[in-house]
């Protein structure tokens, strides 16, 4: 299995801090936001991660993660995102990388407490389809809502008004290699984007969407309110955990 961590955007809801830099670049807690994604990847025992950016500050990531020795990683693959076309439009540019293997997307900026490893060992299990972590949440109109009916999710839906549940789809996806020719029958959403709700509905309506709910907390650090807050869990975390790396 391979990773793919999303890092590219413009950031918008996070400026002027993201005028001259990545939003993955800026700090949570005591260390850049991308990387939580990369560690929780690495612990999940994948090798083989690709990371996706764009924008005028991309040579930085390459700066700031070399090949990844720090993380014990061999490598580090990079691609590069012209413009702005969603989740899906960016996680397109991986196609080559993975190359029909399974894969694992992660959003630059969520900050998981847990350890995925049994989640994808389940995964790699799984014979077909995709795989997605829901985490109850108190506002979940921010996020992908999910409908739950008799253990399985039968719906999801980008940013509701009227959320018909409190489960978050989380920023992290387990996909076969369908994906890519799910991502090419995509149309754009009302914000312009190719949308990874769209590409997770279509798993849902083959049949083939199992989920996973997260133990631990998680937060996006795409706001101030949610970049404050995913600090402040770091925080507690290496305080509990004696300093120790998150
Ligand atoms: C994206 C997804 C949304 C998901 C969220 C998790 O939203 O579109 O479904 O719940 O990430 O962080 P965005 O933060 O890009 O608006």
């Amino acid at each position: 299995m391979k990773g793919v961590i999303l890092a590219g955007g413009l950031g918008k809801r996070l400026m002027p801090c993201t005028k001259v830099t990545n939003k993955h670049l800026l700090p949570v807690y005591n260390k850049p936001m991308i990387y939580y994604p990369l560690k929780t990847l690495v612990n999940a025992g994948l090798e083989d991660i690709m990371i996706v950016t764009g924008g005028s500050h991309a040579g930085d990531f390459l700066r700031l993660l070399g090949n990844g020795s720090e993380f014990g990683l061999k490598d580090i693959s990079y691609t590069y995102q012209e413009g702005e076309g969603g989740i899906a439009d960016a996680l397109r540019l991986a196609e080559n990388f993975i190359d029909n293997d399974k894969l694992i997307v992660i959003l630059g900026d969520n900050i998981i407490e847990d350890d995925i490893t049994d989640a994808v060992k389940e995964f790699d299990r799984q014979k077909e389809g995709a795989k997605i972590f829901l985490k109850e949440v108190c506002d979940p109109e921010r996020f992908g809502v999910a409908e739950l009916k008799d253990g399985k999710v039968i719906n999801i839906e980008e940013k509701p008004a009227k959320p018909k549940s409190n489960y978050a789809v989380t920023g992290l996806y387990m996909y076969n290699s369908d994906v890519f020719e799910i991502i090419n029958t995509l149309k754009p959403s009302d914000r312009g984007e190719l949308e990874i709700t769209d590409v997770n509905n279509q798993y849902i309506a083959r049949g083939v969407m199992t989920y996973s709910i997260l133990k631990g907390w998680w937060s996006d650090a795409g706001t101030f309110e949610s970049l404050f807050k995913a600090s402040s869990l770091v925080r507690e975390k290496l305080k509990r955990d004696g300093g120790l790396s998150f």
